[in-house]
């Protein structure tokens, strides 16, 4: 049989968000500068982020894969609705457990939305070929374009889903202008549906965000973001010179990825015209990943305009999902 034809929507200018120099350079200018999240998934930054998710110590995807096994038909029950679309969709290997469920009580078009080309295609060829009857048509590009695509499109009514704790990968900033965006783009009666990875002990965090003496995913991924900035910005970081190394910072809740400069250096990104001057010791932050207390989490997204319809948290509360209905 003829692999089905995989529809791969660009909507965020044919891959030109890569080169945003102005977003960039604004983070570049944070003290300690900053590397946007999405920089870090390239066509390789993608497969080691997968690499990450099988490292024993990595807890976020074996829960959220666990709730999700055993809650899905009960969520695509809640959803009711024929269209998903998922922010930062990746590798989808979660999602199809509330696809299968999806698609056995309706039709279902799923749209996942990401950065990462290679994702969207390899995840539509497997998913339309273990779930007939689903339609996927992935939008290329950043969230932003994804919602704005959606907002101009059809009005049919829609759930949109932003899994893997995904949120708590951005600043306060952006995690408010991405919630007013969603808030934005739903309608009265549209649903979504949110992972948040929940508050827990420092230890236990940086035992997760690190590698284990045997395996090097993490750290390959956070140094795999100046490769990238190498390519894209004509830049000559040296990834030697830099340790990897994440944090738990407990007055902000965020775990922080950083590159910590093991000399002085003077890195030159010349097609952005900057020369990032760092000494021993200065860090790059790599991303961030904030974790949660449950009844603050609800009331911010809540604030944005919308009712909590469900909510599944694993036993020992230390993951949940959540089902918002936008309110009128
Ligand atoms: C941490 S991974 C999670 C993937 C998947 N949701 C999971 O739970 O396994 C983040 C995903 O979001 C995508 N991503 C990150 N920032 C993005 C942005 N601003 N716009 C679109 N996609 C983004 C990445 O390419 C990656 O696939």
């Amino acid at each position: 049989m003829e692999p089905p034809e995989i529809e791969i929507v660009p909507v965020d200018g044919e891959g030109s968000f890569w080169d945003d120099r102005r977003g960039l350079l604004a983070c570049l200018r944070e003290t300690p500068p900053r590397v946007p999240a999405y920089l870090g998934y390239d066509a390789l930054g993608s497969e080691l982020f997968e690499a990450i998710t099988e490292l024993p110590g990595y807890y976020p995807t074996r829960v959220e894969h666990r709730l999700l096994q055993r809650h899905a038909e009960q969520i695509a029950d809640l959803i009711g609705y024929e269209r998903i679309a998922e922010l930062g969709s990746g590798s989808a290997k979660k999602t199809r457990l509330l696809l299968a469920a999806c698609v056995e009580r309706r039709p279902t078009c799923y749209l996942p939305i990401d950065v990462s080309r290679e994702m969207l295609v390899a995840s539509a060829r497997e998913l339309t070929t273990e779930l007939p009857g689903l339609r996927v048509q992935g939008l290329w590009g950043r969230y932003e374009a994804g919602l704005g695509w959606l907002r101009d499109g059809t009005p049919e009514p829609v759930t949109v889903a932003l899994l893997g704790s995904n949120l708590g990968n951005t600043t306060p900033e952006e995690r408010a202008a991405l919630l007013a965006e969603i808030a934005a783009t739903l309608r009265p009666g549209d649903r979504f549906l949110v992972s948040a990875d929940l508050q827990k002990p420092a230890a236990v965090l940086e035992a997760c965000y690190n590698d284990p003496p045997d395996r090097s995913a993490f750290a390959r991924f956070r140094l795999n973001h100046l490769s990238h900035l190498n390519r894209l910005f004509d830049a000559d970081f040296i990834l030697e010179y830099f340790y990897p190394r994440a944090h738990y910072d407990a007055a902000s809740t965020a775990v922080q990825g950083h590159l910590y400069a093991t000399e002085d250096q003077t890195v030159a990104l010349r097609e952005l015209d900057l020369d990032l001057i760092l000494r021993r010791g200065d860090s790059l932050n790599v991303g961030f990943s904030y974790k949660f207390h449950r009844p603050e989490f609800v009331a911010a997204v809540a604030a944005r305009g919308f009712d909590l319809g469900a909510q599944w948290i694993d036993g020992v509360w230390q993951y949940g999902i959540f089902l918002f209905v936008r309110s009128a």
